[in-house]
């Protein structure tokens, strides 16, 4: 009788020390954190192995300290990101809607482009138009490296950092050949369009950005009979790419790109922005190498030496200074990191 009342009042001891204790934590942490934060146990206890994994699979949609698409951390994220655009057209979600046309195909002044739905037909009898990238698991953590072509790249020392993540996108002309010590060697995706093409080595999943309806007729043509070379430039006649790594921007996710993220400034977002939503989209972390003017405010690429180069700042049609505001409100809330290099 008397050892269980002793052994309750023990159970009753370590209970209210364990209540004072979680009260006094949660009182703490109020001031600072966020409310997911005062919910999170691995604050208060040492978690390992399965059991951490499985606790912080209970909280968040990600394996990740933090996840790209957790909600509820700042408004001014939750009322840009809409999970519902898919980044990259597939045979299922082929479809672009009258107003979006409109304004895609004014870009570049496409005059009598051929019928949308008849290149996308085309389009997909080459390219199967099928990716597991959405393919998305709690217990994964999914980190990509999106890099720019900033001078900033230079003596960074950044190529092993940025190899080390699970995708490492690239644009345009980016060579890594000569450069690995500072962008690494791996890559990928690599986001192009027909005029800025170049030959990717083979295991590389292209992401074709089309601007035109001419666009998916050259990857067609690419791929097959090789008849277009010039668009409104010269463009590859050929391209040795696997048709199973490629994947066709979606129209659809770049006029969102510009009506929610860029909020219509510049003419069309810049292939950073548009990989860098891309990016928020199908990554759980995500960090920015190669962004921005280098420590000594200067705009050029890091495989060029032409430092006077400040033309891809501002040309019209891209608003830089707003792109770089937005990257700055995307690091505060700690979506995104940026390494600024040197
Ligand atoms: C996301 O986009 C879809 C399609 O345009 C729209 O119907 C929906 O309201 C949007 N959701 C949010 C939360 O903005
Ligand atoms: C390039 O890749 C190899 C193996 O794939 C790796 O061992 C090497 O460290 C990489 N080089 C750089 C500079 O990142
Ligand atoms: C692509 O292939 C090269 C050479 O075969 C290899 O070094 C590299 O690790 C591969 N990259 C990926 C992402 O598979
Ligand atoms: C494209 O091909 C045509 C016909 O073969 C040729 O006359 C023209 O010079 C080529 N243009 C470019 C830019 O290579
Ligand atoms: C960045 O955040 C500030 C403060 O919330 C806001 O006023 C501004 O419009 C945002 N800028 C962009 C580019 O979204």
């Amino acid at each position: 009788m008397i050892g269980l009342r002793h052994r309750n009042l023990k159970l009753f001891t370590v209970a209210l020390a364990f209540f004072a204790i979680t009260i006094t934590s949660f009182l703490l942490n109020y001031t600072q954190n966020s409310v997911l934060d005062m919910w999170n146990p691995e604050k208060y206890f040492h978690f390992s192995g399965p059991l951490a994994r499985f606790l912080a699979s209970m909280r968040r949609p990600c394996g990740c300290e933090t996840c790209v698409s957790e909600m509820d951390i700042s408004l001014w994220f939750d009322e840009k990101f809409n999970v519902t655009f898919s980044p990259f057209l597939t045979k299922e979600n082929g479809f672009i809607s009258e107003s979006t046309y409109k304004w895609w195909t004014r870009l570049q002044g496409e005059r009598n482009p051929m019928d949308i739905n008849k290149a996308m037909e085309e389009l997909f009898k080459v390219i199967p138009g099928e990716s597991s990238l959405q393919d998305r698991s709690p217990y994964q953590c999914r980190s990509c490296a999106v890099v720019g072509n900033s001078g900033n790249l230079k003596e960074s020392d950044y190529g092993g950092e940025i190899d080390s993540h699970t995708f490492v996108f690239r644009m345009n002309h980016a060579p890594t050949e000569k450069f690995e010590k500072d962008v690494g060697n791996k890559t990928t995706h690599h986001f192009v369009y027909p005029e800025s093409m170049r030959d990717l080595p083979e295991n590389v999943s292209m992401v074709l950005i089309p601007f035109k309806t001419l666009d998916l007729q050259w990857l067609v043509s690419a791929l097959t009979s090789g008849t277009i070379n010039f668009t409104y430039a010269p463009v590859p006649r050929r391209i040795k790419v696997a048709k199973e790594k490629i994947l066709v921007y979606h129209p659809e996710f770049m006029k969102y790109v510009y009506d929610k993220w860029s909020l219509h400034h510049g003419r069309y977002p810049s292939t950073g922005l548009l990989s860098i939503v891309f990016a928020l989209h199908i990554c759980d972390k995500v960090d920015l190498y190669g962004f921005g003017a280098d420590s000594k405010g200067n705009w050029h690429h890091y495989f060029e030496n032409n430092q006077a180069a400040g033309a891809f700042r501002q040309t019209g049609v891209h608003d830089g200074d707003f792109e770089a505001e937005l990257i700055g409100n995307l690091t505060s809330i700690k979506k995104i990191s940026v390494f600024k290099g040197r």
